[in-house]
């Protein structure tokens, strides 16, 4: 029993002191020398040396990939198609990648590693996206804990976004910049300005940063990223489910809709706990005084708390019954979810009973 014991601990033992060696000896001895990133089939070339990730890469020569975990490898958002030089697929990738993407050579940018000259694809919009400075022009408390944080442009001083896009945030985290992801809650008409919704993460380095701003503090960001395109097709009802801090994308869809098709028909629905996490609901009720195909519902989960929401007369229970409730069978709709996963999911599952197919729904899980 004790030979055991003293076998396990040697082995383990010895892995420790070997893993440590190698990564001691890939940050200090190894020396791939100067190394060549060539992109779109030489339509951009740029040589550094070698030893960073692919992502680093790229962002030092002002390319900027979607990467919302800050280069962690639990996002999935850094996919690139790396056409050679990229090394075996790593098990930090495979947890992200479909097989078919393994077999189309596409990789994790934030755990590829540049060690040899290296060749990749990159989509025109992904070489569109800007490095932005900005100046906080005004703050608003929404709840407790989530703030409408208004940015003025710097440089440049105009953004064009599609409705439901993100920025990345750089802030300062312990000795790096973190970069972190946040929807435009500003409509895409507003091109001078950035709105971001913040809920504050207890511990959380960008969420904390953000919410200690004041005005007139500067932030840098790029952007715009992600994947939500609305249909030109008047005739396409416009479903919106935010939840939380997931009313950002939604507020932009909402607004950016409505100036552009204000006949088009948008249900926004927001999924919230109690009537402490509502907000907009005042600024929503004029919008639908105004558009008369625009309605809002809001669902709260948690509704007989304390005294005060025994007062609610809105709907009550999770999101995805009032999207049940309210959401005809086979109307002609897109969707776009934003908000916790269980919501995101619960929310999916009731669209494709009413008919919607996986190509007209959209959502960002946070
Ligand atoms: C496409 C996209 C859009 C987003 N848009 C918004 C937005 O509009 N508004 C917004 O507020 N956030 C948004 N997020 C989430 C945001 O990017 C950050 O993840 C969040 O603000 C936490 O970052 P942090 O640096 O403060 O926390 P971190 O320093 O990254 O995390 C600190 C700790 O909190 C935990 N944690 C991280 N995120 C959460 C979370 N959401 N809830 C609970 N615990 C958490 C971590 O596991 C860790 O233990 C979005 C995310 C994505 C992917
Ligand atoms: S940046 Fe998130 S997985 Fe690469």
């Amino acid at each position: 029993m004790v030979t055991a014991f003293l076998a396990v601990g040697v082995t383990t033992g010895v892995f420790l002191v070997l893993s440590v060696w190698l990564l001691i000896s890939e940050k200090y001895l190894a020396n791939y020398g100067s190394v060549k990133v060539d992109i779109n089939q030489g339509s951009t070339i740029f040589e550094r040396t070698g030893g960073v990730t692919l992502l680093n890469a790229l962002y030092e020569n002002k390319i900027f990939i979607p990467s919302a975990c800050g280069g962690k490898g639990s996002c999935g958002y850094c996919k690139v198609k790396v056409v050679s030089g990229g090394g075996p697929i790593l098990p930090t990738e495979t947890g992200s990648l479909t097989r078919a993407e393994m077999k189309a050579g596409i990789r994790l940018a934030c755990q590829v590693k540049i060690k040899e000259d290296i060749s990749i694809v990159l989509p025109e919009e992904i070489l569109s996206v800007k490095q932005f400075r900005a100046r906080v022009s005004s703050i608003l408390s929404l709840t407790y804990d989530i703030k409408e944080i208004n940015f003025a442009l710097i440089d440049p001083v105009e953004i064009e976004h599609h409705p439901g896009q993100y920025i990345q945030v750089e802030a300062p985290g312990p000795g790096e910049i973190v970069h972190r992801a946040y929807s435009i809650s500003s409509p895409t008409y507003e091109k001078n300005k950035i709105q971001l919704i913040v809920r504050l993460v207890p511990g959380g380095i960008a969420s904390t940063y953000l919410h200690g701003l004041k005005e007139g503090d500067e932030v840098a960001f790029t952007g715009p990223y992600g994947e939500f395109r609305l249909s030109e097709d008047i005739n396409r009802n416009i479903v919106l489910v935010g939840g939380g801090c997931g009313m950002a994308p939604v507020k932009d869809i909402a607004y950016s809709v409505l100036e552009k098709w204000p006949a088009r028909k948008v249900l926004l629905f927001f999924g919230a706990r109690t009537t402490k996490d509502i907000f907009y609901l005042d600024q929503y009720r004029e919008l639908e005084k105004k558009y008369q195909n625009f309605k809002v519902i809001y669902a709260l989960s948690d509704p007989l708390a304390d005294e005060e929401q025994k007062k609610w007369t809105g709907e009550t229970g999770f999101v995805h019954l009032s999207v049940d409730k309210y959401l005809d069978k086979g109307a002609q709709s897109q969707a776009f979810l934003c908000g916790p996963p269980p919501m995101i999911e619960a929310v999916t599952d009731v669209l494709k009973e009413k008919g919607l197919v996986n190509v007209d729904i959209f959502y960002d899980k946070f």
